[in-house]
């Protein structure tokens, strides 16, 4: 039994190749343990702001210090963090998108990585908080680059690897969908090959 968190961040609803690998995933890994519980946070359907004056404004106060626009900014990100923290298993979906993730995704990162919350400064340099947590990352792609000419313009996974990282997730899987610009058959066989490598995962749970 686990407590799985889904992340979706793109907007193209059915239509998504990370939307629908990532969910069979979790459905995949809901059948290897039942009894777990998901929250599934959709960003493709409820965007996450960018950072804005009363966000940044607001998580660097005391609670006791912000106006209510400040609370309101500050519960939401504790909302978002509060899902982060209490999952033992994360998974995050998104497309490659001019080499980075989706930006909704990236903003969620945004209001997730939180000083004294999910990390914290020592004198012996920065501590990930954000522990104990097995993290899978469905990333989509209409090139290939999880190895060959283009693996450098990937942006997403060292991006990913390395806040992830930082917030204490170093427990982390990548499974690509990738080359599904090459034409309907590469697509499929890149579907049919995320779906069987989410199996396995799924298995080894
Ligand atoms: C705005 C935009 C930018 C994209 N940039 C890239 C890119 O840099 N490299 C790439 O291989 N594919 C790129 N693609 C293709 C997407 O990665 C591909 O369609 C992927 O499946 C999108 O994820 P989704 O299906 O979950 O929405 C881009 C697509 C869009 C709409």
């Amino acid at each position: 039994m686990s407590s799985i968190l889904l992340v979706t961040s793109s907007p193209r609803g059915d239509e998504s190749l990370s939307n629908k690998i990532a969910t069979d995933f979790v459905n995949k890994l809901v059948a290897q343990h039942p009894g777990s519980s998901v929250t599934h946070r959709d960003l493709g359907l409820s965007p996450i702001s960018h950072l804005d004056t009363v966000t940044t404004s607001a998580i660097r106060k005391p609670a006791e210090a912000r106006t209510s626009e400040e609370a309101a900014a500050a519960d939401y990100s504790d909302k978002l963090v509060a899902e982060l923290l209490a999952a033992d298993t994360v998974v995050l979906a998104t497309g490659l998108i001019n080499f980075n993730i989706y930006s909704t995704l990236k903003s969620w990162i945004d209001n997730v990585a939180r000083a004294g919350v999910t990390f914290r400064y020592t004198p012996e340099g920065p501590v990930g908080l954000a522990t104990g947590k097995k993290v899978y990352i469905v990333l989509s792609s209409g090139g290939i680059y999880s190895e060959g000419p283009a693996a450098g313009m990937n942006h997403a996974t060292p991006y990913l690897k390395t806040v992830l990282g930082f917030l204490g997730m170093t427990d982390i899987e990548v499974i690509y969908v990738e080359g599904t610009a090459f034409g309907p058959e590469a697509a499929e066989k890149a579907i049919a090959g995320a779906q069987e490598r989410t199996q396995q995962l799924a298995l080894a749970a």
